[in-house]
């Protein structure tokens, strides 16, 4: 059989037509960094401040940045740092800005690799490069310090997402970098800023590490519902033909995203999921339907990929609340040991099974409620509250787990 090449053109000529709603879908991802970043004054000023010291030669101090996710704290540092550059550019001074993402590279050696790529050791120095592979840490971080001596470079090196470095105890790179500083002078240093969208992931820290690194603190807040709707009109604009979208559906997109965490780049991804679904479903505005049925998809495909990620015995005690008949700790107790056994493995304990359910309730993949039992005192309800078929699906290609999908329902 041969491809009907009509099938081609209607697919193509379709989306030319049914093009009257995103006019940049750019502006809609999650990389993108807007021109002007709203109510976020008092931190760019801040960060600027900290930095503008390498304009007069001196050494900044280190920064910790915190504020809970989409709270814009990648957004205003690339700003700053957009303009930090350019101006160290006019007065030629030699400046340079490795920004690393802690959770892509995810071994400490790579980030000691990209820190290299991105100084440009390994393009200006051939003998010196640090591999992809093959030196052991403490070359790679001497390669990396010798470089920056021998050259009188001035580094900014951001670390954001900083927490999971720390998780994978690879603190011992911040450690390194923090004592260099104390060996090299003020025309040549590394300046650390290190970005966490976990509030307690100092306490994680090495105590030596801690006291360097937060030489200065800085804390980002929730946007209020109408900080969000502002952030909203204002990409709206960007990103849709004119009357597209009703003041009232980026309305809807603020409460949902401010109600939750007062996290713009979930009001974001609102925005851009419910245009796809309008976009598909060939109208030429946005609803406040297709918000709400953003919201379910946002929801349903973030529970399906911490469910596809859980470990073996989280899934376990999922399948055991499915399971349960009362919902009660002991029974889905009794029901998780029963499983573990079936595939031969050494249960949890009960406190162990109990943190799992806590974890679990905090994500909003089940619910838990404590019923009063007149003279039996009160206990614990635990239901599942997302749908089965989800958990079925997620679980589908696990070896170990497949065989039980008959079981639940
Ligand atoms: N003040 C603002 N004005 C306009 N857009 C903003 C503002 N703050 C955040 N955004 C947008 O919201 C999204 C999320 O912001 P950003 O990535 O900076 O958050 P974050 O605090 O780094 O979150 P995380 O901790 O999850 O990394 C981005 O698309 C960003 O452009
Ligand atoms: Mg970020």
């Amino acid at each position: 059989m041969y491809l009907d090449d009509d099938i081609l053109d209607t697919i193509f000529d379709s989306a030319i037509k049914n093009n009257n709603i995103i006019k940049n879908r750019q502006v809609l991802t999650i990389d993108y960094v807007p021109d002007k970043l709203l109510f976020r004054t008092k931190e760019s000023t801040a960060i600027a401040q900290s930095l503008s010291v390498i304009l007069k030669k001196g050494r900044p101090s280190n920064l910790l940045i915190f504020g809970k996710p989409g709270t814009g704290k990648t957004a205003v540092v690339k700003n700053v740092i957009d303009h930090l550059y350019n101006k160290t550019k006019e007065l030629d001074i030699n400046l340079r800005v490795p920004f690393i993402n802690a959770k892509n590279s995810n071994t400490p050696y790579k980030i000691l690799y990209e820190i290299a790529e991105l100084l440009g050791i390994n393009k200006e120095e051939r003998k010196m490069q640090v591999y992809f592979t093959g030196l052991s840490m403490s070359e790679a971080t001497d390669r990396i310090l010798d470089f920056v001596r021998r050259r009188s470079i001035k580094v900014v090196l951001v670390i954001d997402e900083i927490d999971s470095l720390v998780n994978r105890k690879g603190d011992d790179i911040l450690y390194n970098f923090t004592r260099a500083n104390e060996r090299i002078s003020s025309d040549q240093f590394i300046s650390l800023i290190g970005i966490s969208n976990s509030l307690t992931f100092k306490d994680k820290l090495d105590p030596r590490v801690k006291s360097s690194l937060s030489e200065e603190e800085l804390v980002f807040n929730p946007y209020t519902i109408e900080q969000l709707k502002q952030i909203l009109v204002d990409r709206c604009k960007l990103a849709f033909y004119d009357n597209v979208i009703p003041i009232g559906v980026i309305n809807l997109c603020a409460a949902i995203a401010g109600r939750e965490t007062g996290d713009a780049r979930k009001a974001i991804d609102l925005l851009r999921v419910a245009a796809e679904i309008a976009e598909t479903s060939m109208t030429m505005k946005i609803s406040e339907d297709h918000i709400r049925s953003a919201q379910q998809k946002i929801d349903s495909d973030t529970n399906f990929e911490i469910l596809r990620n859980s470990t073996l015995h989280t899934k376990l005690v999922i399948f055991a609340i499915i399971k349960s008949k009362n919902g009660s700790t002991g029974e889905i107790y009794t029901i998780y040991q029963d499983f573990c056994s079936r595939i031969q493995q050494e249960a949890l304990t009960q406190r162990r099974m109990t943190q799992i359910v806590g974890e679990l309730d905090q994500l909003g993949l089940i619910t838990t409620n404590i019923v009063n039992q007149g003279r039996y005192g009160r206990t614990q309800r635990i239901k599942l509250h997302i749908q089965i078929s989800s958990v079925k699906e997620a679980i589908k290609n696990d070896p170990i787990l497949s065989p039980f999908i008959g079981n639940i329902n």
